[in-house]
């Protein structure tokens, strides 16, 4: 059934009610999703994206229903991955030779997947217009790594309808259409959790596209994504949520996730936490078990904090799986301006709490002190815990604190020694059960003098795809001669692995 959304735009899109896994296994859709596609109608008739492969049958049949497949004139295919493009196999065995308009990219990817090397394909880059009739026109915008390096949008004019494939999008299923129709909390809810897990590494890129494309003065009436609601009320408001997002996104929230053998340090976890919330009850604490927890929920949380704790049981010396396994997310994310901490329970050797600490600074984070308990907290070591969590709040706050009688009553009336998170390593850990673990490390002051006495040889990094310029070699293809300092290559390069601009680099330190 298709559903009209603007003059002679109709949605034939599929709804996905069902599915809970997204990427493998790696995303959890837990409000399932939508392949939206779209039929325009004027004096051409155009198709816009397809549907997942799974529902091609269902697709093709129905948009059959609406119109004569021999008389679409052109397919429009925004993103070829296999949840856009991926009825394309059966559409084209039935109009094999209709144009189909993509990026260079998208070919690459159609051809893969599909083995179709002679459909009629046609590149397009940022610019490039097709005339559809009655004054209207579709212009293609390319939003490389956004998410994945085929993607583009495509915007019709008159109508003012940016079709904007996974940008912009949620996965997120409701037989309403439009964002006015449906739960505005749960709606926003999917959004957020789609951009953090999703789009997170492509932040740099996110910020420069949208200013490219506003850049472009073109008024836009509704955003017509590729997953979940098209955006009709206040259409930009998306697209000002994803420039907040974008700019590392950060709330006076601090999350905290562990994993434990014995339960000895989701005890540490809860005596952190109170600490946190006696000095400061306006921060959002939220605590999850990694091995209990939606995996995409805490990420989300990750997201949205200003710092994270991350806890484990030492086991073999070193952390637990699930623990590793979330660290190696996070660091592929790419948070920026974030704080962090490790701390965790150990029985013979405490290893785990150094390598998380270790892990966590190399993922960008700035690391403050850690903390380690032998065995079982005791009384003693809680109200360490709880001391722990007191110095984070004031060390992490937002904006200066009033502290109440209570809590600071809390601090003096302590037995135990005071937990500064600027003190180097703990004496003797068979001094204590509970201790500071590892000096703070990462400072950002430091990395700033660092890159700029780096001079002329500074490397940069490609945040989006991990290439690297080095000044001494230059990029010839590009006449970058080597020996060119990054201030003096122009901008007009390109990264040579994945095509993205200057934007996007950062020094290395
Ligand atoms: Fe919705 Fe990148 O596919």
């Amino acid at each position: 059934m298709s559903i009209h959304v603007k003059n002679n735009i109709h949605w034939v899109g599929q709804r996905d009610w069902e599915v809970r896994d997204f990427h493998g296994t790696e995303y959890k859709t837990l409000k399932g999703t939508s392949y939206n596609s779209y039929l325009i109608r004027e004096g051409k008739n155009v198709l816009i994206d397809t549907v997942d492969h799974k529902f091609s049958y269902d697709f093709v049949l129905q948009l059959e229903q609406e119109i004569n497949l021999n008389d679409i004139d052109l397919i429009v295919i925004n993103h070829a991955e296999e949840d856009h493009a991926g009825a394309l196999s059966l559409l084209m065995s039935k109009i094999p030779n209709t144009p189909i308009y993509c990026t260079e990219n998208a070919i690459d990817s159609i051809t893969g997947h599909h083995h179709h090397p002679e459909w009629n394909f046609n590149v397009v880059k940022t610019g490039d217009s097709i005339d559809i009739g009655n004054g209207k026109s579709l212009v293609f915008i390319e939003t490389p790594m956004l998410h994945w390096p085929d993607s583009m949008m495509t915007y019709m004019t008159e109508d003012a309808v940016l079709f904007s494939n996974d940008a912009f999008g949620q996965h997120y299923c409701d037989e309403r259409l439009f964002n006015d129709e449906v739960e505005y909390t749960e709606l926003m809810e999917q959004c957020l959790r789609y951009y953090a897990n999703i789009l997170t590494p492509f932040s740099p890129l996110v910020t420069a596209k949208i200013h490219e494309v506003l850049g472009f003065n073109l008024p836009v009436d509704m955003v017509a994504t590729s997953h979940g609601v098209i955006w009709r009320d206040n259409p930009t408001q998306i697209i000002e949520k994803y420039l907040e997002w974008a700019d590392e996104y950060k709330e006076d929230k601090i999350t905290i996730f562990y994993d434990s053998m014995s339960n000895n340090t989701r005890m540490m976890a809860d005596g952190i936490a109170q600490g946190i919330t006696e000095v400061d009850p306006n921060v959002a604490v939220k605590i999850f078990n990694v091995s209990r927890h939606d995996k995409n929920e805490i990420l989300t949380n990750v997201f949205g904090s200003k710092g994270i704790l991350v806890g484990s049981s030492t086991m073999n010396n070193v952390m637990m799986p699930k623990i590793a396994g979330m660290l190696e997310e996070i660091t592929g994310l790419r948070f920026k301006g974030k704080k962090a901490g490790a701390f965790g329970s150990y029985g013979w050797n405490g290893g785990a709490v150094d390598r998380i600490h270790a892990r966590l600074t190399d993922a960008g984070f700035f690391t403050t002190i850690g903390m380690k308990t032998k065995w079982r907290p005791d009384g003693k070591a809680l109200e360490e815990c709880r001391e722990h969590g007191r110095q984070i709040a004031r060390e992490w706050a937002l904006q200066p604190i009033t502290e109440t009688p209570e809590s600071v009553s809390h601090v003096k009336a302590s037995a135990a020694p005071e937990v500064s998170l600027a003190q180097p390593m703990a004496q003797s850990m068979a001094q204590s059960t509970a201790q500071p673990a590892t000096p703070s490390s990462h400072s950002p002051a430091s990395t700033t003098q660092d890159r700029a006495s780096a001079g002329n040889k500074q490397k940069q990094l490609c945040t989006v795809c991990q290439w690297v310029y080095d000044p001494e070699q230059g990029e010839p293809n590009q006449d970058v001669a080597p020996g060119t300092a990054w201030a003096d290559v122009p901008d007009y390069f390109l990264c040579p692995d994945c095509g993205i601009g200057k934007e996007v680099f950062e020094p290395i330190a």
